[in-house]
C-alpha cells in the first residue's frame, strides 16, 4: 500500500488568490507593482521567501525588524481575506480522493509550506482525513528541498518510494522527485514536465488511476 501527500493551497484550495491581494497590497508599499504572472513564482514559496523575492523584483533592500514588519502585515490581511473561506472553496475532485483514501485506508499526510495550514484545513473540514500534518511551522528547508515530503513520510512510517505527492507548484514537483516519490502535478503541463502525471484539476483522475497510485 502506497500512502498518499497533498500540497494545500493550488492542490486542495485556490488561495493564492488571496495572498496575491495580500503580497500586491505590501508592493505597493515599496511602489512595486506586483502582476498576475509574476505571482506565479511565489507558488509554493514560504511566508519570508516570497518577500525576499519581492524585494529583489523591486530593487529594495531593507533591515529584517522592517521585514519582519511587512511579513506581519501580510499575513494579518492574508488572514483577514480567508477569514470567511468555508468547505464551498474546496477545489473539485479532492473530496471524491480523501473519501477514496479513507474507504481504502491509504495514509494521507499534508506536506505544504504554509504556516497557516492547520487553521485552513480546520475551516474546510478536513482535518480528519489527515493522519500527519506537516507545514511551514515544522520545515526547516522550502520546498524544492524536500523536507517537507520526507518527514511527512516518515510520519505515515512509509519508505518515500512508495508515497504519491499532489502538487501544484514545480517547486513542489522538484521536491518531490527529489525524494524519491511520484509527483502527480495539478495544473498547466508545462511548468509540471518534471511530474510523472499532470492534470489540469484533482477531478481528471479517476478510479483505475487512484487504484494503481495507491497500490491496491
Ligand atoms: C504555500 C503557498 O503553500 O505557502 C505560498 O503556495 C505561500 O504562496 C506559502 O507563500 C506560505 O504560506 P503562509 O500561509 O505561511 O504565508
Ligand atoms: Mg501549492
Amino acid at each position: 500500500m502506497n500512502a498518499f501527500i497533498f500540497d494545500l493551497d493550488g492542490v486542495i484550495v485556490d488561495t493564492a488568490k488571496y495572498h496575491f491581494i495580500a503580497w500586491k497590497t505590501i508592493a505597493e508599499t515599496f511602489n512595486y507593482n506586483l502582476t498576475e504572472s509574476q505571482n506565479e513564482n511565489l507558488k509554493g514559496v514560504s511566508r519570508s521567501d516570497s518577500l525576499d523575492l519581492l524585494l529583489q523584483w523591486g530593487k529594495k533592500v531593507l533591515i529584517q525588524e522592517k521585514k519582519n514588519m511587512l511579513l506581519n502585515q501580510k499575513n494579518k490581511h492574508y488572514l483577514q481575506l480567508i477569514q470567511e473561506m468555508g468547505s464551498e472553496e474546496i477545489l473539485p475532485g479532492v473530496l471524491n480522493i480523501l473519501d477514496f483514501t479513507k474507504n481504502n485506508n491509504v495514509p494521507v499526510a499534508l506536506g505544504s509550506a504554509s504556516k497557516n495550514a492547520q487553521l485552513i484545513l480546520g475551516k474546510l473540514n478536513l482535518t480528519p482525513y489527515f493522519s500527519s500534518i506537516v507545514d511551514g511551522t515544522h520545515v526547516r528547508h522550502s520546498k524544492p528541498n524536500p523536507e517537507v515530503f520526507l518527514l511527512g513520510a516518515k510520519n505515515l512510517n512509509t519508505p518515500a518510494k512508495s508515497c504519491v505527492v499532489f502538487e501544484d507548484a514545480s517547486a513542489g514537483v522538484a521536491a518531490a522527485k527529489t525524494a524519491g516519490m511520484t509527483a502527480i502535478g495539478i495544473g498547466n503541463p508545462e511548468e509540471l514536465k518534471a511530474a510523472d502525471y499532470v492534470f489540469e484539476s484533482l477531478e481528471q483522475i479517476n478510479i483505475s488511476l487512484l487504484n494503481k497510485l495507491a497500490a491496491i
